[in-house]
């Protein structure tokens, strides 16, 4: 089978698994010859594992330095009659089987993160084949949705504005083009509903159970990572519903980090960069602010993916030689600094003022926003050949 990518609207609908793989290798080429993670844990969970932030933190722990085994939780689809399945669960085999080659244990379970079921299964293997702790528990997850522990209905969270809407542009990558599109204001039960989806409820759930099952080690550290951005943007995200959830989140760090404590653990939120992943191209409004972003941080020799932002957080902020998480008055660790530095926010203000649907593509990364968008689904990578007929069963 030849495999095309197919876009409609902010969503692949193909993805190409070779391409996966290539990715997969390639990010894990960058941790191996980037400056190594010294003191690192070695035995870790990953939940959201599969791509974005989650697959590169497991990258960076396992390849580049601290050699660490580890467990990746993902929902993902495999191949079967309806499709050729998501670009995460080719993610996922292609890091188990490199995580292999290197004699590492890499474990994933595809599942509802937020099932007792899953949670239970992870736990046994960890009792049973992962030596009984883990000493590192990155939450990673980015969903729309996720049902209420009690009553098993859905709850949807709602990217929206508090307050006012707001009307900006959006890049409709199917078509390349600009279009205006409007972030509506949210109800007080969308705000309830996004923090309850995306704020710290199920990372302390996780954290609760894993502590009550006794498979902590001593030390144990746990991350959640979040976004704040700029001035730019605040309406958007950092004073909208996303912006309550991850307020949330950082309370839960508090109350984690006071939990761990009595094993010699810590919890923290680290805020990050903005990046193009699967989850980030669905915000309305906040392309122009991303494609300025890119074009002057690439401009200054600046510009990181999630490789270089995983690899940097764990190996200068976590896992540092004097033994102290580098965290600023709000206990965040901050790899947001370079996106926030006043010449790069400067100079994208002055780029997101003049941009318009006919010139984003000149005044903006565009180029460089759309390779990434397809990068995440195996497209648009050197060294593969798209001709070639594709043998999924083979994957
Ligand atoms: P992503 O969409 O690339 O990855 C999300 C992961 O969550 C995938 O592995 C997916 O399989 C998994 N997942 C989703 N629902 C699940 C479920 N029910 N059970 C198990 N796994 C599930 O997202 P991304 O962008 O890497 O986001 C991860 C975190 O990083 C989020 O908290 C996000 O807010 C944060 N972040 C993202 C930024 C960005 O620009 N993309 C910037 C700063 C923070």
């Amino acid at each position: 089978m030849i495999i095309q990518p197919i876009i409609k609207g902010q969503v692949a609908k193909s993805c190409h698994p070779l391409g996966c793989a290539t990715a997969v290798k390639d990010q894990i080429a960058f941790v191996r010859q980037a400056e190594q993670i010294a003191n690192g844990p070695k035995k870790v969970l990953v939940l959201g594992a599969s791509s974005g932030f989650g697959l590169a933190s497991r990258i960076s722990l396992a390849f580049g330095g601290a050699k660490a085994d580890t467990i990746g939780v993902a929902f993902e689809r495999g191949p079967s009659e309806k499709g050729i399945g998501t670009a995460g669960w080719y993610n996922l085999i292609s890091f188990e089987k490199e995580a292999k080659k290197e004699g590492l244990i890499a474990k994933n379970f595809v599942g509802d993160a937020f099932s007792p079921e899953v949670r239970k299964s992870v736990v046994d293997f960890i009792k049973t084949e992962f030596g009984g702790s883990v000493d590192l528990v990155v939450y990673s997850l980015a969903t729309g949705v996720r049902p209420d522990p009690q009553t098993g209905e859905l709850i949807r969270s709602s990217i929206k504005a508090i307050g006012e809407p707001i009307t900006g542009y959006t890049v409709n990558l199917e078509k390349d083009c600009f279009e205006e599109s409007t972030l509506g204001a949210a109800t007080e039960k969308e705000i309830e509903d996004t923090v309850k989806v995306m704020g710290g409820e199920d990372w302390e759930e996780w954290i609760n159970y894993l502590s009550d099952e006794g498979v902590l080690a001593e030390g144990c550290q746990t991350f959640a990572y979040s976004y704040i951005g700029s001035e730019l943007t605040y309406r958007i995200y950092h004073e909208g519903t996303l912006g309550q959830a991850k307020a949330h989140l950082q309370k839960t760090s508090d109350a984690l980090d006071a939990k761990l404590k009595e094993i010699g653990g810590q919890a923290h939120v680290a805020v990050c960069k903005a990046l193009v992943t699967k989850a980030s191209v669905f915000i309305p409004a906040f392309s122009p602010y991303i494609l300025a972003l890119f074009r002057v941080m690439k401009a200054k020799g600046l510009h990181e993916g999630c490789s270089e932002q995983m690899q940097r957080l764990y190996r200068d902020c976590v896992y540092r030689k004097d033994g102290k998480v580098l965290t600023d008055e709000n206990r965040l660790v901050r790899v947001d600094d370079w996106e926030l530095r006043d010449d790069v926010q400067e100079e994208v203000r002055k780029i997101v003022a003049e941009m318009t649907p006919e010139n984003f593509k000149e005044l903006g990364d565009y180029e460089g926003y759309k390779s990434d968008f397809l990068k995440l689904n195996g497209f648009d990578l050197d060294g593969v050949d798209y001709a070639q007929d594709v043998d999924i069963e083979a994957m």
